[in-house]
């Protein structure tokens, strides 16, 4: 039986085109020499593309290695054809100066991939961090029909009985080392012990949280998100990911039919629900952007209200394999949808709408996906401030303890108002030089500030705004201060930092002429961050000479900085927004 695809696959341009035997012969030829055949080429099958994630110098995808041998016999037992090649590796833990400069430099690079060469659709296999937005961002310039292959969490960390997520474990770790609890070798034990398996991230850091978005944006297949990577799921889920992507070149269903406004208004109501990483907020704002779609700071409103019910680290207590067992997005997605808190009319890659998809979904374990009127935290979104320093920043309430809730934003008569004198950091080196110096007097009252950590003063954009409070306060058991800056923090920090600051310091924004010994008032409930400084004073300071940032030390980084915007408007390639829907052009011979 043939089939006819609803849109002429795009591979026919370059190996079948009328009357251009000369053009086929030429592509057709190279492709043999791995035991490919002409039928296969020209015989009228999609070729699907595999992007793959996964390699030595990137460990969280490493799985896909595996993963994309059953994703291509899914591909051959629908009648595709695989074709499989690299993404620029993204792996955040180890990339100096840091993996953000990667995610815009990969879906420059599987852009031209995807447009350049015979490929009719795609698998983007997925895994840490920056790997879902860089592919999906691709997949909306380029347009051709794409689906997400996660490649799942590890498995659950435990130490000495207890519970040791990845990422997490080290924040708190370095605290307990701080207070002087544990020594070296026990750090060290603790953070391997919470990496026990093959996977990315088993906290709710960025990497589940992106998957999770995925899955919630309709881009993989129903419960892909949170299936451990050892786990035997995993490898049928490839399996149906690469029959399914087959059906979609078949339907042309292409990412600009299934991400639209009503999908990313999910995925922020979805991000409260999970309790994600700060990073979710530029990711999400990049994917939309390159979909077409205006995300406004207005628009985190949509989840701000909304209650947290996944308790996982490391807002929670739970990690990855246990909420995969509690029935994982697919669960929470129903918990969503009763209780009005979900739009499930949007169309997903299976063709489905979303609320068809998980009709047969249900909560298995309520310790871990708590009910929607008895959840973790009531009103646990992102709250968007903006003042005299920065016109958006963003806070993620869910990691608020109680214990800096009564320091610090209980004050009678002046709930959710703190005063604090600043202490201003130009960069990482810098905090850590200086934090225990006695001659800053940090106490209790203080907010650290760090700046020249954002996209352009980094470069790429830094997590270093969750900063540890100096030692003699940990000894006294506080724990956090009120942080501030303009880079990121790690998505498994349970810093309630006021982070993502835009316009950063580097390009002249407000933390620029901040001094330290300045006063900062932040009023969570009208959403505002101010420095009290006369405005006279402040016009004063911007004729003084600029915060120092280091040069760029690779081509790469210099591009970056000349051409990439704001983590507020998703530290995005501006000048890309204009590419979208390549494909419906062939490139030319
Ligand atoms: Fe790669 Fe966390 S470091 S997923
Ligand atoms: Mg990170």
């Amino acid at each position: 039986m043939t089939r006819t695809p609803a849109r002429p696959f795009r591979s026919r341009e370059w190996f079948a085109a009328p009357g251009r035997s000369d053009m086929a012969a030429l592509y057709l030829e190279r492709f043999m020499n791995y035991g490919i055949t002409p039928d296969e080429l020209r015989g009228g099958k999609p070729i699907i593309g595999i992007a793959q994630s996964g390699s030595d110098i990137a460990p969280c995808n490493r799985i896909h290695l595996e993963t994309v041998k059953r994703a291509r016999e899914g591909i051959l037992a629908a009648g595709g054809v695989p074709m499989e090649f690299p993404l620029h590796p993204i792996f955040e833990n180890c990339r100096r100066p840091t993996a953000a400069l990667d995610r815009n430099l990969a879906y420059l690079g599987l852009v031209e991939i995807l447009n350049g060469y015979p490929i009719d659709a795609v698998i983007l296999t997925t895994g840490c961090d920056k790997t879902t937005p860089s592919s999906l961002m691709a997949a909306s310039t380029v347009d051709i029909p794409a689906i997400v292959l996660s490649g799942g969490p590890m498995l659950d960390g435990w130490h000495e009985g207890e519970l040791v997520g990845s990422g997490t474990v080290i924040w708190r770790s370095r605290r307990k080392m701080a207070a002087g609890e544990i020594d070296e070798e026990e750090f060290l034990q603790r953070a391997m012990e919470s990496a026990p398996s093959s996977g990315h991230c088993n906290t709710m850091g960025t990497a589940s949280t992106m998957n999770s978005i995925a899955e919630g944006l309709g881009m993989s297949l129903p419960g892909c998100a949170m299936i451990p990577a050892p786990y035997r799921e995993r490898g049928q889920m490839a399996y149906e990911t690469g029959k399914r992507i087959v059906e979609m070149a078949y339907e042309d269903l292409r990412p600009s039919k299934i991400l639209s406004r009503a999908s990313f208004l999910n995925a922020i109501k979805l991000l409260t629900a999970i309790g994600g990483s700060t990073n979710a907020q530029p990711h999400l704002v990049a994917m939309a952007r390159h979909a077409g779609i205006e995300i406004t700071p207005d628009d985190w409103r949509a989840g701000y209200d909304l209650p947290l019910v996944v308790n996982m680290q490391p807002a929670g207590e739970f990690l990855s394999e246990r909420f995969h067992r509690a029935g994982g997005i697919p669960a929470v997605l129903t918990e969503m949808l009763a209780n009005g808190a979900l739009d499930g009319n949007v169309l997903t890659c299976t063709g489905k709408t979303l609320a068809e998809n998980i009709t047969a979904a249900q909560v298995r374990d309520r310790a871990v996906i708590l009910p929607w009127d008895a959840p973790l935290k009531e009103k646990a979104g992102f709250l968007v401030l903006s003042g005299n320093l920065f016109d958006m920043a963003i806070m993620k309430t869910s990691v608020i303890s109680d214990d800096f809730r009564a320091r610090y934003l209980s004050r009678p008569g002046a709930e959710g108002v703190f005063e604090g004198r600043a202490i201003v950091f130009d960069g990482s080196d810098d905090y850590h030089h200086r934090i225990n110096d006695p001659a800053l007097e940090i106490d209790a009252d203080c907010i650290l500030v760090i700046r020249g950590s954002g996209p352009i003063g980094w470069p790429g954009s830094a997590e270093v705004v969750n900063m540890q409070p100096p030692d003699h306060l940990i000894q006294q058991g506080i724990m956090s201060l009120p942080t501030l800056g303009d880079g990121r923090q790690s998505g498994t920090s349970d810093s309630p930092s006021i982070l993502n600051a835009s316009p950063e310091s580097a390009v002249g924004g407000g933390l620029s002429w901040l001094r330290t010994g300045d006063t900062i008032r932040i009023d969570l409930n009208a959403g505002s961050c101010d420095a009290l400084v006369e405005q006279a004073e402040i016009a004063r300071r911007k004729t003084e000479p600029a915060p120092p940032i280091p040069e760029s030390n690779t081509p790469w980084e210099e591009l970056y900085r000349e051409k990439t915007g704001q983590l507020g408007e998703g530290g995005v390639l501006d000048f890309a927004l204009k590419y979208r829907r390549t494909s419906e052009k062939a490139p030319r011979h």
